[in-house]
């Protein structure tokens, strides 16, 4: 029975609410307010009304049976800086158009066609690894995945420049967290962090356009998405204009490497971690390969490197909250939701409910051996999100980290480096603070 009441929730700070709490750290606050709170939580951020989901039937409500009543939340406006309005931020109908020309990059026979730079690019960089040596391969990740989705997207057009892309990426990293916490500061404000994080959005609009704009002048169509979206045209013969090119490649740039370099980072803490895995992982992959790299073909008969993934995606979602905006009043887990609240979904805790899994703390890749993805509910387990605004990149993501997982497990083993303690960030994504360093021995 709906009610007019709100949900139960902490009461906050008068004038910032609890943006103090969130500011310490997010996800323990978070696994605090699920535990005393319960599925529905309310809350204010500074003055802004937020519910907190956390049963997957309200959460399949927002983002599947009734999408239609809801938007992207305020909460996206900061990275709007860097995505302007690509498929990841943009709504309504100009979001239905964007889907629509983006999708045929990503079917299944594209992604097949992508599989052997992915595992050319890894290669390439184990090439560079030596026996012995400590590195932080959350860097190393971020390289690998940034030159195939660079490759995807511009073939070698950006190659020699994914260096400054990336460096430009820390930096915008650096000041994202750090203006979250000083959020009633307006952005024009010229203090020193402002003047990086803009100078940082400034270096990547200024190499993509540069590569956009010799592609269109020279009219080379090299295989990749950028000839695909130039080329594309709608159902009534417009063209995506110069603005919304920089934004869906910007996007794509963006999203097609971060999330999966941080499932691969995660992957190889999870199995540094728990040494007699990534031993059974080891065999599974000799047994499958032998001597060679992997191709789409291996990938059924690697069962252990599917729940090793599944596992790890559990336990570390990279996009670890979801947010939505309501633009109508409407009912959800017997509360009334006014117009203008958020609603905020997060796999990273619903991940860990006991109601759906075992030891949900723990890293157990084989309580995926049974078919557990089968029984569960739709939005107990959802990396990628669920419904019509569905990771566009899934089948990418999935593919890649399926091929890259044992390309590298064949050649390297993993150990934590002396003294190595991992913070998790719960930054835009879910980042490792400082790092994921790990010793490699090699194979
Ligand atoms: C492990 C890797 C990945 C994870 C966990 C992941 C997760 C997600 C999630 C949860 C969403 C929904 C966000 C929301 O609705 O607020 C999303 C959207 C999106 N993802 Fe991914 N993603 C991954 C990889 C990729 C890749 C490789 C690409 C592109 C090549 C990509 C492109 C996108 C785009 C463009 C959207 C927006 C889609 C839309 O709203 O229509 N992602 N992703």
């Amino acid at each position: 029975m709906p009610t007019s009441t709100l949900p139960p929730g902490p009461k906050g700070h008068f004038l910032l609410g609890v943006l103090p709490e969130i500011r310490r750290d997010e996800l323990d606050y978070l696994k605090f307010l699920v535990r005393e709170y319960g599925d529905v939580v309310f809350l204010r951020v500074v003055n802004h009304p937020v519910f907190i989901l956390s049963h997957p039937r309200d959460i399949e409500e927002v983002l599947l049976t009734n999408y239609s009543n809801f938007v992207k939340s305020v909460f996206l406006r900061e990275s709007q800086a860097l995505f302007g309005d690509g498929l990841l931020t943009a709504d309504g109908k100009a979001w239905v158009r964007q889907r629509r020309l983006l999708q045929p990059s990503f079917h299944h026979e594209r992604v097949a066609a992508y599989s052997r730079i992915m595992v050319d690019h890894a290669e390439r960089l184990l090439g560079a690894w030596q026996d012995g040596e400590t590195r932080d391969v959350f860097d190393d990740m971020i390289r690998l995945t940034m030159e195939i989705i660079a490759q995807v997207l511009f073939g070698n057009d950006l190659a020699s420049e994914t260096a400054q892309a990336s460096a430009a990426l820390r930096v915008f990293f650096e000041q994202f967290d750090e203006r979250f916490g000083l959020y009633l500061l307006p952005e024009w404000l010229p203090t020193p962090g402002n003047i990086r994080y803009r100078r940082a959005i400034r270096r990547l609009d200024d190499l993509l356009e540069r590569v956009i704009r010799a592609r269109r002048s020279n009219g080379h169509d090299s295989g990749d998405i950028l000839s695909m979206l130039l080329r594309v045209q709608d159902e009534d013969g417009s063209r995506l204009s110069e603005r919304q090119l920089r934004d869906e490649m910007m996007t794509l740039f963006f999203t097609g490497h971060e999330t999966t370099a941080l499932a691969l980072a995660w992957t190889w803490h999870l199995l540094s971690h728990h040494p007699e895995v990534q031993e059974r992982v080891y065999k599974e992959v000799r047994g499958v390969l032998g001597e060679r790299a992997p191709t789409l073909e291996d990938l059924p008969q690697l069962r252990l490197v599917d729940a090793v993934i599944k596992e790890s995606l559990r336990l570390y979602p990279p996009a670890y909250g979801i947010v939505r905006q309501a633009v109508k009043d409407c009912q959800i887990g017997g509360y009334t939701v006014p117009a203008g609240a958020s609603l905020a979904i997060f796999p990273w805790s619903v991940h860990r409910d006991p109601r759906y899994f075992e030891r949900p703390e723990e890293f157990v890749p084989d309580r995926w051996a049974d078919g557990l993805a089968k029984r569960l509910p739709r939005c107990a387990y959802f990396p990628f999100s669920v419904g019509p605004r569905v990771c566009i990149g899934n089948t990418f993501a999935l593919t890649e980290l399926a091929l890259l997982v044992p390309a590298i497990v064949r050649r390297f083993q993993f150990r934590p480096a002396p003294g190595y303690r991992v913070h998790v960030n719960p930054s835009l994504t879910l980042r490792p603070r400082p790092g994921v360093r790990l010793v490699l021995k090699k194979r």
